[in-house]
């Protein structure tokens, strides 16, 4: 199509309302071009991306390496299936390792597949553990959890707007309070669970922190009575959050880690890894999925740890939200009417407010900041790993000029 065959803003959206499925509430915007931190839309009208795709642009937008990457492997070979090894897959797996430990990975195309990958692996789990297939099927996750839209991601993510109007869902499911370790020692049968399913930062829940020591006492639960624990890494892993694994900071060792969104950096692809006694569980024909670890999606996402690792990301993170961080918490000190607190670690923000999150991610979003609401409590902060101190600062001027103008009711 040429260029002056595109549609223009006007003309998408007529063709939204008329030919896109309604499931999305999509801003009146249409983003056409991105560079960097900074996305453009249909209207030449410039914004600073602290939504990243919903943390998925690690990179921020068309880093040359990436790019480049993708380029050429485009021009080699994009896809032949699990049928035949590709070269970037086996790559892929031993660069993931190198951060996981020791073990084995398993690709797919998305976040919730990626979870629906760990719950066939609890079922394994169970059934090797109870000697029955069926009798030992439960999984045990937080409340106010989001692990995904499937089936399998709607029966673990205890929230009603999610499950309303799809039940029956999986059985087996049961919640406990984040971070209440009392609670999850009740919920954990010895007998009958199978796996623990846990996001370490809960992000489209409100962004709420999994604390260390709740973590470490978590696994110690789960290693005594042979519960697996699966850690959900897909929002706050690859560097978000100033380690390359949001769990490092505990010191855990999970049996299974989901991941997706930034792994890619815009290319759709979805992994868990293993430990070893987790992954003999899965044998050729018990699980897959024709796109999973195709050479163009994991070339994308070996783009990724490149420059993550080149760029020193992760490290860059961790020194960087430090001094974002305190701004932010001066912000809450200034506005106290609008905001309850920052939340959240590394690139991972969560401005939990007092009023409404949804006008106030409108209002950003015409002052030139795209923002991502969490939970109907929070706005997230999801800035790429790349964005420069001065574009952190740029994030809490706007806040700033913004909520300056709030009227609370
Ligand atoms: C923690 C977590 N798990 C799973 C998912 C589902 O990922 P996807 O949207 O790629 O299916 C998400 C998406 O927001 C997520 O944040």
């Amino acid at each position: 199509m040429s260029d002056s065959l595109l549609p223009s803003s006007d003309e998408s959206a007529k063709l939204y309302e008329q030919y896109v499925a309604r499931n999305y509430a999509s801003a009146a915007i249409t983003l056409v071009r991105g560079e960097g931190t900074r996305v453009w839309d249909a209207q030449g009208k410039c914004y600073l991306d602290f939504a990243s795709g919903i943390a998925v642009n690690a990179l921020g937008h068309s880093h040359p390496v990436w790019v480049k990457r993708v380029a050429e492997q485009a021009a080699k070979l994009v896809h032949v299936s699990n049928l035949y090894r590709n070269e970037p897959q086996g790559r892929l797996a031993a660069t993931l390792s190198r951060y996981c430990g020791a073990g084995r990975v398993l690709f797919c195309n998305s976040g919730a597949e990626a979870n629906e990958a760990l719950l066939k692996l609890a079922r394994l789990h169970g059934k090797k553990k109870s000697g029955r297939e069926g009798d030992c099927i439960g999984v045990v996750v937080a409340e106010r959890a989001f692990h995904g839209r499937t089936f399998g991601g709607m029966s673990a993510t205890p929230q009603e707007k999610i499950q309303s109007g799809f039940r029956p869902l999986l059985s087996g499911f049961t919640s406990a309070p984040l971070n209440d370790i009392s609670a999850w020692d009740r919920a954990i049968h010895p007998q009958t669970t199978a796996a623990v399913l846990l996001e370490t930062i809960q992000g489209e829940g409100g962004v709420f922190v999994a604390q260390p020591e709740f973590l470490k006492q978590l696994q110690a639960l789960c290693r005594e009575r042979n519960v697996l624990l699966f850690i959900d890494e897909i929002q706050c892993g690859i560097g978000r959050t100033g380690k390359f694994f949001a769990y490092e900071y505990a010191g855990i060792k999970p049996d299974a880690i989901a991941m997706a969104k930034g792994l890619g950096g815009g290319f759709p692809i979805g992994a868990i890894w293993m430990s070893p006694s987790c992954d003999e569980l899965f044998q050729a024909g018990s699980h897959g999925t024709t796109f999973g670890g195709g050479a163009l999606a994991a070339s994308a996402a070996l783009a990724v740890l490149e420059v993550v690792q080149s760029e020193q990301l992760v490290e860059r993170v961790a020194k960087q939200s430090v001094a974002w961080h305190a701004s932010l918490n001066q912000l809450a000190k200034k506005y106290p009417a609008i905001i309850r607190e920052i939340r959240g670690v590394g690139y991972m923000v969560g401005v939990a407010l007092n009023v409404d999150p949804l006008p106030v991610v409108a209002a950003l979003r015409e002052a030139g900041i795209l923002t991502v609401p969490a939970g109907g409590v929070a706005i997230r902060l999801l800035p790429p790993l790349n964005a420069s101190v001065a574009e952190l600062d740029e994030s809490v001027q706007i806040l700033d000029h913004v909520l300056g103008q709030w009227k609370v009711a």
